[in-house]
């Protein structure tokens, strides 16, 4: 029996590897040109985080948490990284020393939802949080930069839609508003949402059940209803700096996102072509969070993209997953020209040129395929007549021209012609 990784979690073989390896160089250089730091926190949590900050009646910590169990602690695999941003930040001290922070990470998140296309148990996350600041500006930076690292990834046809929550009172408005408007149509929904109606009236809005959808497509709901002058005047703020960077969106009143930390701004990227997961990634503001989880009554928005749903977004773009090439590939004939060989390997990845051998025995033309597979510039060809002579055979795979080099200066020659 061959073992199979877990259900909802992918192998990257290589050439996929290659593709994710792109994404994330291009993230990290968006990242580095809009003053982002990177931040690595643990894969593993107190579960409590989580509970606290996510809300104990989203989808997340009802359903989804990969719980672990150790003596009086519980953990768990981490389902998203903002919360543990956050706690990172408190726990080292950044809101004292730095007090505003401009974070990003990539890195692995785990729901235990039913696997389906663009929905995975283990799945990563490319994201960014501002920490220490209500500027409406940095609202509308960061939204700017998830649009820029799609378009960066080569990816078109998203929708942006835009909404705001509001503070704390709006959105218990906005909840007042929902429960007065669903309660006429409280019998067509889901059974999951009649309890969601009492326990989480938002999370109605997220539901996927299309009697559900078709409900709430008809609440008509505007942000004008609930939000306060101050909170108006800031998402005001927000679409104007937007506006003035030409970035497209849709304002959208039933956009209220699946965790409760939310507040003020909240958008979402979703793409047609990706079916029923299309949600690109997502983001908000979530001004109350800091002061929850322990500090000061500092904002911070932030933003989330879906490496995998990328790289569905991006299918057209598989031909930019290039491979590792190397330089000289070393072509033994014989045991003595093997053992030369392995040395001669060694002082060119000193000096700083890419190499490979083989290791099977292959017949010299299987070692030449070999070569011309990994993309080799040179060949450099040792057989008995080279280690008598002292000489090396390198062959230039493009030109095909062959010129003997001595075994001692081979390293300095070949990186004159690599230009190293
Ligand atoms: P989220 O909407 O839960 O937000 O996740 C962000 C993105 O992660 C989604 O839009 C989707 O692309 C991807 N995603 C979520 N779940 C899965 C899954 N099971 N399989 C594959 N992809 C998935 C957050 O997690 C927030 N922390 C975002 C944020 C950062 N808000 C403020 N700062």
């Amino acid at each position: 029996m061959i073992f199979k990784s877990p259900a909802g979690m992918k192998d990257l073989l290589p050439e996929e590897a290659f593709l994710w390896q792109n994404l994330e160089e291009k993230a990290r250089e968006v990242f580095a040109l809009c003053g982002y730091q990177p931040i690595r926190t643990p894969v593993v949590e107190y579960s409590s985080l989580f509970n606290r900050s996510l809300g104990q009646e989203t989808e997340v910590v009802r359903k989804q948490m990969f719980l672990i169990q150790r003596e009086e602690e519980t953990y768990c695999l981490r389902p998203e990284a903002t919360a543990a941003v956050v706690r990172a930040y408190l726990e080292n001290g950044l809101d004292k020393t730095n007090q505003f922070s401009k974070l990003y990470y990539l890195g692995a998140m785990f729901r235990s939802e039913r696997p389906q296309k663009g929905r995975l148990r283990q799945f990563h996350h490319i994201g960014v949080e501002a920490l220490g600041s209500v500027s409406p500006y940095l609202d509308a930076e960061v939204i700017a930069l998830a649009v820029r690292l799609l378009d960066e990834f080569g990816i078109s046809g998203y929708q942006l839609k835009l909404n705001s929550l509001g503070c704390r009172d709006d959105r218990q408005r906005l909840s007042n508003i929902l429960r007065e408007r669903l309660t006429p149509q409280r019998e067509g929904l889901c059974p999951d949402c009649q309890e969601r109606f009492s326990r989480n009236i938002f999370r109605v809005l997220d539901c996927k059940n299309e009697g559900c959808k078709n409900i709430v497509s008809g609440l008509k709901l505007e942000c004008a209803d609930y939000l306060c002058q101050g909170c108006a005047e800031h998402f005001a703020r927000v679409k104007e700096g937007l506006d003035s960077l030409g970035l497209g969106y849709s304002l959208c009143g039933t956009l209220v996102r699946g965790l409760d930390y939310y507040t003020g701004s909240v958008f979402e990227i979703s793409h047609p072509g990706l079916g029923a997961q299309d949600a690109l990634g997502a983001g908000g503001r979530y001004d109350n969070l800091i002061r929850e989880l322990g500090g000061p009554n500092l904002g911070a928005v932030g933003f989330a993209l879906g490496v995998e749903r990328l790289l569905l977004a991006a299918e057209g773009h598989k031909a930019q997953g290039t491979r590792h090439k190397i330089q000289v590939f070393v072509v033994t004939l014989g045991e003595d020209a093997k053992k030369e060989g392995f040395k001669l390997l060694d002082r060119l990845r000193k000096s700083g040129v890419s190499c490979d051998m083989d290791y099977e025995g292959k017949s010299l033309k299987g070692q030449m395929r070999r070569a011309n597979d990994l993309g080799a510039g040179w060949t450099a060809i040792i057989g008995e007549d080279e280690i008598k002579k002292g000489i090396i055979a390198l062959k230039d795979m493009k030109a095909g021209s062959q010129a003997e080099i001595s075994l001692d200066n081979f390293v300095e020659e070949i990186k004159k012609m690599t230009g190293d």
